[in-house]
């Protein structure tokens, strides 16, 4: 079941819900059961989506492309496919030569439940999956708008993007990271695919480039601060909450905002961040609210 956001605004909470619903189905048709030989790994896939993520970069590019009037139906396409991307990453998090976390959205981690082969499988093919969804002619009848969808998502999510996050994130086990490397992690780790979410609502909508970067600095301010709210979590969440095991970066002795800053000082920043984040919405004369409150969401949640 997916996780209420609480402390949402009733607005949101629906409209999160309503999201949340949407990508679950399109998910599930995208990951059909299967008796072929190969069903063990989409058994995987599905677990290891369909698990009540709270589906919030979905809820990016969905609420970025409504700014465009952008065909819901592609709309939920890209959000499906950015968020399989994303259940991949978390599945390659969670194992033992990553951060060796047994529980993942309140259940066992997908390397827990089937084993580390089939784990690292399921990621591979969700990771590929996402790609092969943005270059359907489905996602977009334009080519020049799928090649800018596929290429932004390879770089947001590579080796100067998310993996490359991940890697300085393991590094940041045997080192200990100035405030500016650590910054500059969370943007790679957590950040580029934020603004990757928020930026396809725009390719998709064929926004302008002052409307795409608008939305971009409000998702890199936004990825930061969840990512200080992440860290802030794993020292004072309860893990029947969040669903993941709590103080993971302190006994595996990760550099982050909390172990730099201290805990008040790293939610102080997370609310500078949240309020800078917001502003960069400006341009879109009041017709962001549904992003304005998600940011402000961020800061409250407890999940
Ligand atoms: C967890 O992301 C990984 C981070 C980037 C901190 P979320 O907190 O969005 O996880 P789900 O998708 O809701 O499980
Ligand atoms: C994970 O960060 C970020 C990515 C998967 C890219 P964390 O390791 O802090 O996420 P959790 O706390 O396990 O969800
Ligand atoms: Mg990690
Ligand atoms: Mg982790
Ligand atoms: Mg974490």
């Amino acid at each position: 079941m997916a996780p209420s956001p609480r402390d949402a605004s009733p607005r949101l909470q629906e409209a999160m819900k309503q999201v949340q619903e949407e990508v679950d189905k399109k998910i599930s048709r995208l990951l059909p059961e299967t008796d072929l030989a190969e069903a063990h790994l989409y058994d995987a896939m599905r677990y290891g989506t369909l698990n009540g993520g709270k589906r919030l970069r979905p809820f990016m590019v969905v609420h970025a492309a409504s700014l465009f009037n952008v065909d819901p139906v592609r709309a939920r396409r890209a959000a499906a496919a950015v968020e399989l991307l994303h259940c991949y990453s978390l599945i390659h998090d969670d194992l033992p030569a990553m951060d060796d976390s047994d529980m993942r959205r309140g259940k066992p981690a997908t390397h827990r439940k089937y084993d580390e082969a089939t784990a690292i499988l399921a990621g591979d093919a969700l990771l590929t999956l996402a790609f092969e969804i943005m270059a359907d002619r489905d996602t977009h009848p334009d080519p020049h708008v799928r090649v800018e969808l596929v290429r932004k998502l390879a770089v947001a999510s590579g080796g100067h993007g998310m993996v490359g996050g991940q890697m300085l994130d393991l590094i940041g086990e045997q080192e200990e990271f100035d405030l500016g490397t650590i910054s500059r992690m969370q943007r790679m780790k957590t950040g580029h695919l934020f603004a990757y979410a928020c930026e396809c609502g725009g390719i998709l909508g064929r926004a302008s480039d002052p409307q795409k970067k608008a939305l971009c600095n409000y998702a890199y301010d936004l990825g930061l601060a969840f990512q200080v709210t992440d860290d802030v979590l794993d020292v004072e969440a309860d893990p029947n909450v969040t669903g993941k095991p709590a103080n993971q970066d302190a006994q595996a002795g990760k550099s982050t905002f909390v172990s730099t800053m201290g805990k008040e000082q790293a939610k102080a920043r997370a609310e500078m961040l949240v309020h800078q984040a917001i502003r960069h919405l400006h341009i879109f004369d009041g017709r962001a609210e549904m992003l304005k409150e998600l940011a402000m969401y961020v800061l409250e949640r407890r999940s």
